[in-house]
């Protein structure tokens, strides 16, 4: 089975490569849509406020664990000079961990990251108003802003790359080995990374999560079905496609689905496609690997990194870890 394409978060794209996309990935067994096409203006608001819905726990444990442990990050990382944040999302987090630490050195580079202007905007906007915060924006890939962020950072003092929101989770194990090896390769020996990652926690909890009883997880879902039949003139008839998440415990991910409800032709006149989805048939669309914390040691040290604390909240099931370039 080919599995779903490892693709980073917002990643901002021509019509022709969304059109090249939809026409590759509709045509694999199984079917397949890449999850870096959920982030327009409609499926980014959507995101925001599944983070806010009292079933997707990540962002507000994130939040609480860097509002905790900020003292003992900076402590850990003297001296520390620039933070790079890829995907920055709307800078509260960023906010949290630099706002609330009154150890925190007096002036801090920071480089926001990521292909959306919006996100850029306001992400700098938040973090550009706490004291003796230098903001520099990049509007680039991950990869691509972080060799031009470090690129730029001043001589003294150690850089910390932030990973949040448990976006690794988004990659698939070879993508996300292949995307901290990049993120080590930018950096030099004593620099930092810290990412936050959700863990392996109960099934039902793990679901909920994903299709909430407030159908906003559905509605983020079918909202790349929207895209197509608007952008590339599909005719996806939205009715006809149910939501479906499911655990995959062999696979540690939650996969997101989109089952024919009936066999039904459909036509994305834009990507010149045409093809016939029986009854019960799925397009999948998401995958949210969850990790184990010892996993996610081992795999920053796959990548040249060594553990310096791992922060974990047990309640909602997440882990915040700090680890150093060797
Ligand atoms: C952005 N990413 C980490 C989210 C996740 O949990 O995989 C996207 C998401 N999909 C459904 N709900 C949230």
């Amino acid at each position: 089975m080919t599995e779903l394409a490892t693709t980073p978060l917002h990643a901002s794209t021509s019509r022709q490569t969304f059109a090249d996309d939809v026409l590759y990935y509709l045509s694999l067994q199984p079917r397949q849509l890449p999850s870096r096409y959920f982030y327009d203006a409609l499926g980014s608001a959507l995101f925001e406020a599944i983070c806010r819905l009292p079933w997707y726990r990540i962002t507000r444990s994130e939040t609480r664990l860097l509002a905790t442990h900020s003292r003992r990050i900076f402590s850990r990382l003297d001296p520390l000079s620039t933070l790079v944040e890829l995907g920055p999302g709307n800078g509260e987090k960023l906010a949290t961990l630099i706002g609330s630490d009154t150890l925190r050195p007096p002036r801090l580079d920071v480089h926001l990251v990521d292909v959306s202007p919006t996100a850029l905007a306001s992400s700098s906007r938040v973090t550009g108003a706490l004291d003796g915060v230098v903001v520099t924006t990049h509007q680039a890939s991950y990869e691509a802003g972080l060799t031009e962020a470090a690129s730029q950072t001043r001589e003294s003092g150690r850089t910390l790359v932030l990973f949040l929101g448990s976006n690794i989770g988004n990659f698939d194990p070879p993508g996300a080995d292949a995307f901290l090896r990049g993120i080590r390769s930018a950096l030099v020996k004593g620099d930092a990374f810290l990412i936050g990652a959700d863990l392996v926690k109960n099934e039902r909890e793990l679901v909920l999560a994903y299709d909430d009883p407030l159908g906003v997880t559905d509605a983020f879902n079918h909202n790349l079905l929207v895209r197509i039949n608007r952008e590339l003139d599909g005719d996806f008839d939205l009715d006809a496609f149910a939501h479906r998440a499911l655990w995959n415990a062999e696979k540690s991910r939650v996969e997101m689905h989109l089952v024919s409800q009936r066999s039904q032709r459909v036509r994305v006149a834009a990507a010149r496609l045409a093809f016939t989805i029986g009854e019960g048939e799925s397009i999948w669309t998401e995958s949210s690997y969850k990790y184990q914390p010892a996993a996610l040691v081992t795999m920053l040290e796959r990548a040249g990194f060594r553990l310096v604390e791992q922060w974990i909240d047990g309640e909602a099931g997440f882990a915040l870890t700090l680890a150093i370039a060797t």
